[in-house]
């Protein structure tokens, strides 16, 4: 079930999205940029976010799961690579979570090797207590406690992606 209550509201979120937006829009200042958004989880986030950027940007995307229910594999799939050359450019890797760190730090060093001038990592919620390895959020929406949550792009079995707010996961047994 999931409860109730949202964890994050709507307004809470939006409001952290377009703090979030101002600030890539300063850091980034006359300067062109690719946002990537990865799917499924980072849809909402990466829409929000990119309509409160006002530098010129391009999108791009890559479809990768990495989650079975609940609890971290560690195996990146990638389902769906960009489109996009990246070497020269100044990508933003857009995330709806981290948790291990794992995915992010795969695609992070998988999207490095192809030389972009510069690689950041955008994500809407950090599990920080949960990181397995090091791995530098350039731009962080919130940090939140080790509980699973849904919403906002964010599934369960794939499930719940549409709720507007972030709500609290709870499995209810019988
Ligand atoms: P990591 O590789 O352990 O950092 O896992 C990151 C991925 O796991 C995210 O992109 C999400 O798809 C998924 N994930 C981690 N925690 C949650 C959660 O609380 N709710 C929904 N998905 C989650
Ligand atoms: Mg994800």
């Amino acid at each position: 079930m999931v409860t109730g209550k949202p964890f994050l509201t709507v307004e809470q979120i939006q409001s952290r999205v377009r703090e979030l937006g101002a600030k890539l829009s300063s850091d980034y200042e006359g300067k062109n940029i690719l946002v990537v958004g990865i799917l499924k989880g980072a849809v909402m986030f990466f829409s929000d976010l990119t309509r409160q950027i006002s530098v010129p940007l391009s999108m791009d995307f890559l479809i990768v799961s990495s989650y079975i229910k609940d609890s971290t594999t560690g195996n990146v799939k990638i389902h769906a690579d960009l489109r996009e050359d990246i070497n020269g450019k100044n990508v933003i890797l857009v995330e709806d979570i981290v948790d291990s760190g794992l995915t992010l730090k795969y695609l992070y060093e998988m999207l490095l090797e192809r030389n972009p001038a510069s690689l950041k990592i955008c994500a809407l919620l950090d599990k920080k207590s949960r990181r397995q390895v090091d791995l530098q959020i350039d731009y962080r929406g919130f940090e939140i406690p080790d509980e699973f949550v849904v919403g906002y792009g964010l599934d369960y079995e794939d499930k719940f992606r549409n709720l507007p707010y972030l709500a609290i996961f709870k499995k209810v047994s019988g």
